[in-house]
């Protein structure tokens, strides 16, 4: 079972789409572990963005980001990762599909809702750099034993 990251961006909080998004996850069938509302400091959101630091936007994306509180979440579930980065779309407005969290809602590339890690080396970076081991809730749900 894998861990990802999934943070709501502060565009997508401040447009109500919380609930939309928790709920696609939902939906899917992954199991929510830990989610918190929270304003990211700039040096977490440089240490979240580290691979983009060399690129012209980061300074935006940085700005961006702890803009506004962002609704972060740890969820779990079987290839999480590239499953809910299917879920959520391609990071190109223009090629976001439809069906899509991005392409349903995002008009303009740097706004665009939804962030999901995008490896499980990244995941496990990513989560620690929000949460603390006890912010993790292990449950069990009865529907697992048939998976
Ligand atoms: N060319 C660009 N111009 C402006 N912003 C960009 C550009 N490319 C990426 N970004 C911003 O940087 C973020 C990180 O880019 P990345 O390539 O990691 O995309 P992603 O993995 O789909 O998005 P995220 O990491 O936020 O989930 C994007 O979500 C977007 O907001
Ligand atoms: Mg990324």
């Amino acid at each position: 079972m894998e861990r990802t990251f999934i943070m709501v961006k502060p565009d997508g909080v401040q447009r109500g789409l919380i609930g939309d998004i928790v709920s696609r996850f939902e939906r899917k069938g992954w199991k929510l572990v830990s989610g918190k509302l929270m304003m990211i400091t700039r040096e977490q959101a440089e240490r979240h963005y580290a691979e983009h630091a060399e690129k012209p936007f980061f300074g935006e994306l940085v700005d961006f980001i702890t803009s506004g509180p962002v609704f972060a979440m740890i969820w779990e579930g079987d290839e999480i990762i590239s499953l809910s980065r299917l879920m959520i779309g391609k990071t190109k407005v223009g090629e976001a599909q439809p069906g899509t969290i991005r392409g349903d809602y995002a008009s303009h590339t740097p706004l665009n809702l939804v962030h999901g890690s995008d490896s499980q080396e990244s995941a496990a970076r990513e989560i620690a750099n929000l949460f603390a081991d006890s912010d993790i809730i292990s449950y069990d749900r009865a529907i697992e034993s048939w998976i």
